[in-house]
């Protein structure tokens, strides 16, 4: 009983990790957002989906605080009219699959 509940604890610990910085976000929902507003202009400029802008050597953005300040500027420039919770979802999506910062 006491292991069990170890390792739930456990758990529980190493999951609110992984989900650090941008735990209140839901990265499906991100996906949506960032598919529909941002892809065609990075695409254009990068080919393919465009993802490359978030994997290239020279990447601008080096920290969580980067990424919501780019995702919140990337909003504002392009009229997606984005509430903060949307960036939100959107910093979780480009954190989870490409910027993974812990
Ligand atoms: C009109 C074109 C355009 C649209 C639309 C656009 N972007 Fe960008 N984005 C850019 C350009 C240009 C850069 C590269 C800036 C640089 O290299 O300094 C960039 C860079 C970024 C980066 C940083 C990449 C790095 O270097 O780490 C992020 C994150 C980003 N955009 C997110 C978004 C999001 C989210 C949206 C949707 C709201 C969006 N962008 C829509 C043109 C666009």
């Amino acid at each position: 009983m006491k292991r069990t509940l170890t390792a739930v604890v456990l758990l529980t610990a190493m999951t609110t990790v992984n989900a650090a910085p941008f735990e209140k976000g839901d990265p499906k929902i991100g996906k949506t957002l960032v598919d529909k507003s941002c892809l065609s202009c990075h695409a254009q400029m990068f080919g393919g989906d465009g993802s490359k802008i978030y994997t290239r050597a020279d990447r601008k953005v080096k920290t969580p605080q980067q990424l919501a300040a780019r995702v919140a500027a990337c909003n504002a420039n392009t009229g997606a009219n984005w509430f903060p919770e949307d960036e939100m979802h959107v910093d979780a999506y480009l954190n989870q699959q490409y910027y993974k910062f812990k």
